[in-house]
C-alpha cells in the first residue's frame, strides 16, 4: 500500500474496534463474455486510472488483495464503499468474486457498479438503473445492496446505499429500525456528505430523480444529521481525501481516496 490514512474516532468503547476502509478500486477487467466495445473501453480506462493514480507500482487488483490481507492481519473489518468495478462487465464481476470470495467484508455499492458505460444519460435512466441494480444484486447475493449492518464491540456499523445520489425507501426504513437499537453508529456510503448535503447536489435538479427520491433523500439526511448516535460518516466517490465537521450535526464526514492509487483508511473506534 502506498499510504494508509489513520482516523481514530472517540466513542468511549471498552476495547478498540478496527475497520479498514477501501473504496473506488475501479477494476477494469473483461472476459470472453464481454463485447469488443467493453474490452476496448476498459483498456482505456485502466490507462486513465494509472495516470490519475500517479502511475502506482501495483494494479488495482493487487492493492485490493493486499488490503484484504492487511485487514485480516490487523484484525480489522474490511469495509468496501463502492466503485470496485469501473463498469459492470462480466470480467469485473468475475474479478471481484475472485478477490473477495472466502473473505469476510461489508460492501455498499457505487454508481459505477451499475454502469455499462461511463456516463449517465437520460436514455440510461429509463429502467436502466433498476435493471442494472438487479443484475448486480443477483451477481452478489452475499451483499444486500440497499442496506446492511453489523454490531461489533458495541458499535453499530452500517452500510446505507446512496450510490445514485439518493436513498431508496427500503434503505430509509431499515435505517430507522437501526436507530431504535440505541447503539453508537458509524455510517458508510459511497457518496460523501459535504456542507450538510449529499454530494453537494442538494439544490441541483437531477433529471432522473422523482419527487419521492428528493423527499426520501431529505428525510434520510435529516435523520443522519440529527441523530446523536451517529459518530462518523465515511464515503468515497471523489477519489480524494476529505475530512470536515458536518454543519448542524455532531460528527465529521470523511471521503477516502481511490484504492487504485494505493490508498486506504484505517479507522480505529475507541
Ligand atoms: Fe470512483
Amino acid at each position: 500500500m502506498e499510504s494508509i490514512l489513520y482516523t481514530p474516532i472517540e466513542i468511549g468503547l471498552e476495547k478498540p474496534v478496527k475497520i479498514l476502509q477501501v473504496t473506488d478500486v475501479h477494476l477494469t477487467k473483461t472476459n470472453d463474455q464481454d463485447s469488443d466495445y467493453h474490452k476496448d473501453l476498459q483498456t482505456k480506462r485502466f490507462d486513465t486510472f494509472y495516470k490519475e493514480g500517479g502511475q502506482p507500482p501495483k494494479t488495482p487488483s493487487e492493492y485490493f488483495e493486499e488490503a484484504i490481507k492487511m485487514a485480516e492481519d490487523m484484525g480489522a473489518l474490511l469495509m468496501i464503499t463502492g466503485d470496485v468495478m469501473d463498469i459492470q462487465t462480466y470480467g469485473n464481476i468475475e474479478e471481484f468474486h475472485r478477490i473477495i470470495d472466502g473473505h469476510d467484508c461489508m460492501f455498499t455499492p457505487g454508481g459505477h457498479e451499475m454502469q455499462k458505460r461511463c456516463v449517465r444519460t437520460m436514455e440510461e435512466a429509463d429502467n436502466y438503473w433498476e435493471a442494472s441494480r438487479k443484475r448486480l444484486q443477483e451477481a452478489f447475493p452475499e451483499f444486500d445492496m440497499d442496506f446492511s449492518s453489523r454490531v461489533i464491540g458495541g458499535v453499530n456499523i452500517i452500510c446505507a446505499d446512496n450510490s445514485l445520489d439518493h436513498y431508496n425507501a427500503r434503505t430509509l426504513s431499515l435505517f430507522k429500525e437501526e436507530l431504535k437499537k440505541g447503539l453508537p453508529i458509524v455510517l458508510f456510503s459511497h457518496d460523501p456528505i459535504v456542507c450538510g448535503a449529499l454530494n453537494v447536489w442538494e439544490d441541483e435538479k437531477i433529471p432522473y430523480f422523482t419527487e419521492e427520491d428528493y423527499k426520501i433523500r431529505h428525510e434520510m439526511i435529516d435523520l443522519i444529521k440529527s441523530s446523536p448516535l451517529v459518530k462518523a460518516y465515511f464515503a468515497g466517490h471523489w477519489h480524494a481525501q476529505y475530512d470536515q465537521a458536518v454543519p448542524d450535526a455532531s460528527f465529521r464526514s470523511y471521503a477516502t481516496p481511490g484504492l487504485f492509487k494505493g490508498v486506504c483508511r484505517l479507522i480505529e473506534l475507541k
